[in-house]
C-alpha cells in the first residue's frame, strides 16, 4: 500500500473527475498545492494514479530504476493497435534494439545531411503561408503544424514526397489519433466503435497512408541512396547483420511522424505567443539571427550559435511544456525514500507541475529566459526541467526538434513584423499535447528590413 503517500478520495476523485478532462492541469495543480509534490488520487475515480513533481521520484521512475517502469495503455496498447510496433510503442530487448539503429538518423552527420531538405520544406511552406496572410490575421497554430510536419515528413522520405501524400498522412495522423484519445477516455464505447465501424473505418484510413508510404520505401530499395531518415533507417544493421524489413521500416516512420507531429509545432506556437507580447527579447532575438545568418538560411551547423534564442525557447519549453504529463506503469513494488510505488499502480510525471513549482523556479509565471544562462543551469537541480523526459527513452528528436524550432523561428522573425490580434483569450488545453485551446490568431505584415522571399529560398 502507498499509505505514505498523501491522497484524494476515492469519491472526490470521482467528483472531480469532469472537472479533471476538462483542464487536467488545473486540478492536479490545485491538488499538488493541497498535498505536496508526490499525491494519489483515483482516475476517473477508479484507477489509483501516483503523480508526482518530486526531482528524486522523476529521477527514479525515469532513469535510476526505468527497467521496473512500462508505458501506459494509451501508448503501447491503443496506439500500437493502429501504429504497429516501433519505438514509441515497444519495452525492453526489442525497444533497446530498434532505439540502437534509429538513434543514427539523429547524430550530427545526419542532421546535417537533413538541413538542406528542411530549409526546403520551409521556403514552400512559407510560399503558402505568404498567400494566408494576405487575407488577414492567421490562426498560427494549425499553419506551423503544418510547417513542421512537412518538414518531418520530407526530412524522413526525402525531397521528393508530394504535396498531397504529406496532406493525406498529415490527415490520418490526426483523425486517427483523436480516436484514440476517445477510446481512451470513454472506453465504454469501445464495443460501440467495433459494432458502428467506427474503428472499421479508421483502420481503412491507417491502411491507405500505410499503402502511400510503403510505395515509397519499396521504390527506394531500387533507387540511389538519399541523405534522408528513409535510407538511414534502410542502412541500418542489427547485430546479426540483417536490415529492417519495409513492414518494419514503414511502423517506424510512421512512429516518428506521430512524435513529431504535434510536438515542435506547439512549442513554436507558445513561442511566438510569448515573444508578441515582449518586444524586446523579440528584438535581441531577431537581431541574433540577423548578426549571425543575414540572409542565409539556419544549418545544423549554426544551432549553438544562437545563446540567447536557445534560453528564450527553453523557457517557452518550460512555460509550456508539449508533452505536460509523462505516464507510466510500475512493474514491481518501489521506493523511493519515504515514496511507496505499489506494482501495477500508474506513475504520472507531471511535467507541467514541475516545470511551474514554486520551490523550484522562485517565480513560475514569469517568462525569464536567463534561467538557462549556463552559470544558472549548472546548478539545477536535475528532474526539475525535462520537456524532452529522460532516461532511456527521452526523446530521441530532441535536437532534430532544436534545430526545426530554430530553423523556423530565425525565418518568421526575419521576414515578418506580427502582433496579437486583440480580443482573444489564450488559454492552455491539455490533451495528449498541451495545445492552444482556442488557437492564436496573428497579423503577420512583412519586415522591412530583410527582404527574402521564400522564392528565391527554394533551391533548383
Ligand atoms: C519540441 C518538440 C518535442 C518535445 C517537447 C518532445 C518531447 C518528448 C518526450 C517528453 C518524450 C518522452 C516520452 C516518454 O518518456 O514517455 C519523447 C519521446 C520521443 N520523441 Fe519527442 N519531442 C519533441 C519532438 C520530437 C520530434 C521532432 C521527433 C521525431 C522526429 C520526436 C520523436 C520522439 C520519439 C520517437 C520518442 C520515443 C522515444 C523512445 O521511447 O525511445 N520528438 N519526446
Amino acid at each position: 500500500m502507498s499509505a505514505s503517500i498523501p491522497g484524494v478520495s476515492r469519491f472526490r476523485s470521482f467528483t472531480d473527475s469532469p472537472a479533471l478532462a476538462r483542464n487536467p492541469i488545473k486540478v492536479l495543480s490545485a491538488y499538488s498545492g493541497l498535498l505536496g509534490s508526490t499525491f494519489r488520487f483515483y482516475l476517473g475515480g477508479l484507477k489509483e494514479a501516483i503523480v508526482t513533481i518530486d526531482p528524486a521520484v522523476i529521477q527514479h521512475v525515469l532513469k535510476t530504476n526505468a527497467e521496473n517502469y512500462r508505458k501506459s495503455e494509451i501508448q503501447v496498447k491503443r496506439m500500437g493497435h493502429f501504429l504497429g510496433k516501433g519505438l514509441l510503442t515497444t519495452e525492453g530487448e526489442p525497444w533497446r534494439n530498434q532505439r540502437r539503429l534509429i538513434q543514427k538518423g539523429f547524430d550530427r552527420k545526419q542532421l546535417d545531411a537533413l538541413s538542406a531538405i528542411m530549409q526546403d520544406s520551409l521556403a514552400e511552406s512559407l510560399l503558402e503561408f505568404d498567400r494566408r496572410i494576405e487575407e488577414g490575421p492567421v490562426d498560427i497554430y494549425p499553419q506551423l503544424m503544418e510547417m513542421t510536419f512537412a518538414m518531418v515528413a520530407r526530412s524522413l522520405f526525402g525531397a521528393k514526397l508530394k504535396r498531397e501524400d504529406i496532406d493525406l498522412v498529415s490527415d490520418t495522423i490526426c483523425t486517427v489519433q483523436e480516436f484514440i484519445v476517445r477510446q481512451t477516455l470513454q472506453p465504454y464505447l469501445n464495443p460501440w466503435f467495433a459494432v458502428s465501424g467506427e474503428l472499421k473505418k479508421h483502420e481503412d484510413m491507417r491502411a491507405q497512408a500505410d499503402n502511400v508510404l510503403l510505395e515509397y520505401i519499396k521504390a527506394r530499395r531500387h533507387q540511389a541512396p538519399g541523405s534522408d531518415l528513409l535510407q538511414s533507417l534502410m542502412d541500418a544493421r542489427y547485430t546479426d547483420g540483417e536490415g529492417m524489413s519495409d513492414a518494419m521500416v514503414l511502423s517506424e516512420s510512421m512512429q516518428l511522424l506521430v512524435a513529431g507531429h504535434e510536438t515542435s509545432s506547439n512549442g513554436l506556437s507558445w513561442l511566438l505567443y510569448l515573444l508578441s507580447t515582449r518586444p524586446e527579447h523579440l528584438l535581441r532575438v531577431r537581431e541574433e539571427f540577423n548578426a549571425v545568418l543575414g540572409d542565409a538560411p539556419l544549418s545544423h551547423a549554426d544551432v549553438m550559435k544562437f545563446p540567447f534564442t536557445t534560453q528564450i525557447i527553453q523557457e517557452a519549453l518550460r512555460l509550456y511544456p508539449p508533452f505536460w504529463m509523462i505516464d507510466r506503469m510500475a512493474v514491481e513494488e518501489d521506493r523511493v525514500g519515504d515514496v511507496v510505488i505499489p506494482a501495477g499502480s500508474m506513475v504520472i510525471v507531471y511535467v507541467y507541475g514541475a516545470h511551474h513549482a514554486r520551490h523550484a523556479w522562485g517565480d513560475p509565471e514569469q517568462f525569464r529566459p536567463e534561467r538557462f544562462v549556463k552559470e544558472n543551469e549548472k546548478q539545477r537541480t536535475p528532474f526539475t526541467y525535462m520537456p524532452f523526459g529522460g532516461g532511456p527513452r527521452v526523446c530521441i528528436g530532441n535536437q532534430y526538434a532544436m534545430l526545426q524550432i530554430l530553423m523556423i523561428l530565425s525565418m518568421i522573425l526575419r521576414r515578418y513584423d506580427f502582433e496579437l490580434s486583440p480580443g482573444q483569450e489564450i488559454e492552455e488545453r491539455a490533451m495528449v499535447i498541451l495545445r492552444p485551446k482556442n488557437g492564436i490568431k496573428m497579423r503577420f505584415t512583412h519586415a522591412d528590413i530583410v527582404h527574402t522571399h521564400a522564392s528565391e529560398l527554394v533551391s533548383a
